[in-house]
Order: C-alpha cells, then sequence, then structure tokens
C-alpha cells in the first residue's frame, strides 16, 4: 500500500490549512501559493522520474538530454551516478510510494562497485547521495553502512598528508603533475562526516576538517569568491597557483563552484559546529546575494564574470544548489540573514519551477529542469538539463517543508 509520508502530509495539510506550525488562526501559510507551487513541482517530478526510469536501460544512468530531446545514459563510473538514484529516494520519501523505493533500490545498487573507485574525489557525491540516502530514509544500517564506510576508506586514500587536502582530480601517487584541489571537493566532506559516525572513527572526521581548513585557507579571494581549482606541488604540499577549469578565467567566479562552497562550508558547519565555517559559507551567501551579476530572477549566469551578461547563459544548476544551501543556512544565522536567505531561496525556487526552466510531462528527456551548463570552455553539456540540476532541486523544494517559518 503506498500511503503518504510524513514530510507529504504536512504539505498537504498546510494547503488545506489543518497543518502547519501556527493555530487554527495562521493564515500565512495557509495563503503561501509557494507551497502550492513547490508541491506541483514535486508531483510532476514523480511522474517524470518513473517515466525516466523506464526509459533508462537497467545498466546505465541518465545523464543529460540531447538537442532533439533524446536522453542520454551514462555508466556508473561518471561522477554524477548517484544523482538518479538519489532523486528517487527524495521522492520516496516525499511521496511514501514503495515503486519509487523500488526503483531507488535497484539504481542504487547498480552503482554500489564505486565505492571501490579510486580515480579521483567524486566518490563523495556518488555514494553519499545514492547510498547515504538510502541509509538515512530506510535507516537499514545493515545493508547500507558498510557501503558508505568502505567507500569513505576509498577517499581517504586520495588524501596526502603532506599536502593536507583530498586530491580532487589526477593520479593518485603521481609527483610529477600538479596535485589538483577543486571547491567541488567541499561537497565530498559530507560522506566522511558520515563515516565517522557509523564506525566511531575519527579519522574521517580529522581528515575533513583538514581538508576544509586548507580550502578555506588557499581557495578564497578578497571579495569571498572561490577559485575553481588550486595547484599544489605534489611533492612539497606548496600552493603554486589557483585557475579554472569551467569557469570564463582564472579571475573569475564560476557560478556553480560558488554554489558548491556555500553548501559545502554550510554542511561542514552542520558537522563541526566550527564557527569558522558558519563564517566562510555566510560569506559566500553574500558575495553571492550582493553581486551586480546575479539576476533579479535569483537564477545565476554560468559564470558571474561570463562575457555578454546580461545575454549570458543561465545555469539552473548552480541555482538550485544555491537555493537549497541558502534553506539550510537561514537555520544557523541571525533573523535579518535567515529572513534574506530564505527569500532568496524562495526567489530561486520560484523562477526554477516557472516555465522556462520547469519541464512538462514527457519533455526535456524526462529531466525536471531546462537551461543547465556542464563546461562553456570545453563546449560540453551548454544550456542542458542535468541530473544534478534536478537532484538539488528537489532536495530544496522538500527543504521548503521543513525550515521554520519567519
Ligand atoms: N563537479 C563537477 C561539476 O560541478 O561540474
Amino acid at each position: 500500500m503506498n500511503l503518504p509520508n510524513l514530510r507529504h502530509l504536512s504539505l498537504l495539510l498546510v494547503l488545506s490549512g489543518i497543518g502547519g506550525c501556527g493555530s487554527s488562526g495562521d493564515t500565512s501559510r495557509r495563503a503561501d501559493p509557494l507551497r502550492e507551487v513547490a508541491t506541483i513541482a514535486l508531483d510532476r517530478a514523480v511522474t517524470q522520474y518513473k517515466l525516466m526510469d523506464d526509459a533508462v536501460p537497467d545498466s546505465l544512468l541518465p545523464r543529460t538530454s540531447a538537442e532533439d530531446g533524446t536522453l542520454v545514459t551514462h555508466r556508473p563510473g561518471w561522477w554524477t551516478s548517484g544523482f538518479f538514484p538519489g532523486s528517487l529516494w527524495l521522492l520516496y520519501e516525499y511521496a511514501g510510494d514503495t515503486d519509487l523505493k523500488e526503483r531507488a533500490e535497484a539504481r542504487t545498487w547498480l552503482i554500489e562497485g564505486e565505492k571501490d573507485n579510486l580515480g579521483d574525489h567524486d566518490i563523495g557525491f556518488k555514494i553519499n547521495n545514492s547510498f547515504g540516502n538510502a541509509l538515512r530514509i530506510t535507516g537499514d544500517t545493515t545493508r547500507y553502512a558498510p557501503v558508505v564506510v568502505d567507500a569513505a576508506q576509498s577517499l581517504l586514500r586520495r588524501f596526502d598528508p603532506t599536502v593536507g587536502l583530498i586530491r580532487s582530480w589526477g593520479e593518485l601517487d603521481d609527483t610529477d603533475e600538479p596535485y589538483l584541489v577543486i571547491i567541488d571537493n567541499m561537497m565530498n566532506l559530507a560522506l566522511l562526516f558520515r563515516a565517522t559516525e557509523l564506525s566511531g572513527d575519527s579519522t574521517f572526521f580529522n581528515v575533513a576538517v583538514t581538508h576544509a581548513d586548507n580550502t578555506l585557507r588557499d581557495h578564497f579571494r578578497p571579495d569571498g569568491s572561490s577559485y575553481h581549482v588550486v595547484e599544489y606541488s605534489p611533492r612539497t604540499g606548496e600552493r603554486m597557483r589557483g585557475r579554472t577549469n569551467q569557469g570564463a578565467a582564472d579571475s573569475s567566479a564560476w557560478a556553480r563552484g560558488q554554489a558548491w562552497g556555500l553548501y559545502g562550508f554550510t554542511e561542514t558547519y552542520r558537522n563541526t559546529d566550527d564557527r569558522r565555517y558558519l563564517d566562510q559559507a555566510i560569506t559566500i551567501a553574500d558575495f553571492l546575494l550582493d553581486n551586480p551579476a546575479l539576476p533579479d530572477d535569483g537564477v545565476p549566469y554560468w559564470d558571474f564574470d561570463a562575457p555578454g551578461i546580461p545575454d549570458a547563459l543561465r545555469d539552473a544548476s548552480a541555482g538550485a544548489i544555491m537555493a537549497s544551501a541558502l534553506l539550510e543556512l537561514q537555520d544557523y544565522v541571525d533573523a535579518n540573514r535567515a529572513s534574506r536567505y530564505r527569500s532568496s531561496a524562495e526567489k530561486i525556487l520560484r523562477t526554477l519551477s516557472g516555465p522556462e526552466y520547469l519541464a512538462e510531462v514527457g519533455t526535456n528527456g524526462n529531466f525536471l529542469l531546462k537551461h543547465s551548463v556542464g563546461s562553456v570552455p570545453a563546449n560540453s553539456e551548454v544550456d542542458v538539463p542535468l541530473t544534478y540540476a534536478d537532484y538539488y532541486f528537489i532536495e530544496a523544494l522538500l527543504r521548503l517543508d521543513s525550515v521554520s517559518d519567519e
């Protein structure tokens, strides 16, 4: 039997004016059209993602869609493989639909082998979003916890104590090529925090904190923006330079990188209670929200310094990640900031839920959002749907319901 779970029920009650955090006289939530918008988007997501799951062969995962609307898939080794199972888990959490749970389980176990993939730092994105969500939502430690801990062990192998950071890209023991660390790597620390909780071994926690500290030291510019890539000497650990890979220039603020930093430092604060990480998340948020290049509708250009603004392409994925991060961050800050972060996140979600970004059922390769950007410099995945844009959009919509009202 498919019963709506508490989250879905709460949204329904709020919409009907029965529930919510206030008394029966509280009309603010009853009248809030954003919650209605969120429910429509999440219900559409359930339909789209079942269609997508039917369309993708059992051994593959969805990546994007081609210009003619056909689905582009990938094997579990690609860095985004955790997002489709993760989205299915989030939608199961929303809808309480056992059909979604079965689909989520199948796609999760499909990528189990990635727990041993030492090829790059993306093991956190892959395993935490799939197995991590499975564990959080089902509470089944017997089946899911060992995979999370094994994956974290693999990620530890990419940590060199001389450098004091996880090597994001490049061969493990290569001492000739620069040791590359990217801001995206902050997103993979959650896997390590989870592994310490599950195993009691503080090694994972200590490596995560060391990586965060050295990212804090080396990745940021005085204005609060970050480099995409920092290169270190693999022999001495000396910082050599900051540069970009997917941004407009070495000195520019690549939008998704800023969003990864915002989300990563917010999450690292949640896992450590260390005020320095909260301060960094606030610095990033203020850089983004005060930025004259942020459009009025809240969805950023693919780079805050992109050539051609205001005609430059937007990146819905960066907007979705920002919205989700801001909805968490608003719980940790003073009332003024909380109000600003929440309203900024809501604005992004309203825009992404509109017809310019949210696809109709059966279109867009069954992805939810249109208009994301993988890499403009590589001319790869430009102005297309992307599986991670959908994941953070769904997460942010669900966070709307769990955060406190002003
Ligand atoms: N982590 C890769 C990207 O954001 O494109």
